[in-house]
């Protein structure tokens, strides 16, 4: 046996870290898909390219996004929103690929929340010094289904915290195919990710790329 296995970063056997109640870390749970994954991911990007948008206060945010589902999750000027149709070309988004939606629904049902149905996927690309500020996800209809989230590529520190934005945060190291599920008492908590470090990885190279799952209709 080759101990050095366990020494590789993307080494995991599937295990789970309870961060809160509602709130779960699924360690390695997209591992047997990752490259399907990454193909799809790739595919939808060359339909609809990945976008730098603004804030509602007019900052460019600096994760890159598409989306696939009945609806994606947009931000300009108007404000943040879920719409139909992508604002770049006035198209439906491409449909939620059945592998993405079965990984979620199983990993929801794994975390305590069976009969997710989950409408959109927002597909976020970080670059080195990418970062998602502290912000709770209540853009959506229903508080009632979890948020699921799939990590592929470079490992990123996300920060978990509470119902206020000053509260403290967690800090919790996700790596590729990491997959994190918060709803019920931690639907609305706040959380983010700090700015991406530079590496490479087999499979994504300098990039990370997150999906996120929510129902949002
Ligand atoms: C998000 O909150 O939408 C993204 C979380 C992540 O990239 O891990
Ligand atoms: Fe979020």
């Amino acid at each position: 046996m080759n101990l050095d296995l366990f020494d590789h970063p993307d080494f995991h056997s599937n295990w789970r870290e309870d961060l809160c109640p509602g709130a779960v870390v699924l360690r390695g749970a997209a591992l047997e898909d990752d490259v399907r994954l990454l193909a799809e991911i790739d595919r939808i990007a060359g339909l609809v390219p990945f976008q730098y948008r603004a804030t509602p206060g007019g900052y460019a945010m600096s994760v890159a996004m598409t989306n696939c589902g009945d609806f994606g999750w947009v931000t300009d000027k108007a404000g943040y929103r879920y719409q139909a149709t992508s604002p770049e070309n006035q198209q439906q988004w491409p449909a939620m690929p059945a592998l993405f939606r079965a990984i979620a629904v199983k990993a929801a049902q794994e975390a305590g929340f069976p009969g997710f149905d989950p409408d959109a996927c927002l597909i976020n690309r970080y670059q080195p010094g990418a970062k998602m500020s502290l912000h709770q996800d209540k853009d959506e209809h229903d508080f009632g289904q979890p948020i699921v989230s799939v990590s592929l590529g470079l490992p990123a520190v996300f920060q978990f915290g509470g119902m206020e934005r000053s509260d403290k945060t967690q800090r919790v190291q996700l790596t590729h195919s990491d997959i994190v599920v918060w709803g019920g008492p931690s639907r609305l908590r706040y959380h983010g990710v700090l700015p991406l470090k530079a590496g490479e990885h087999p499979l994504t190279g300098s990039y990370r790329f997150n999906l996120t799952f929510r129902k949002a209709s």
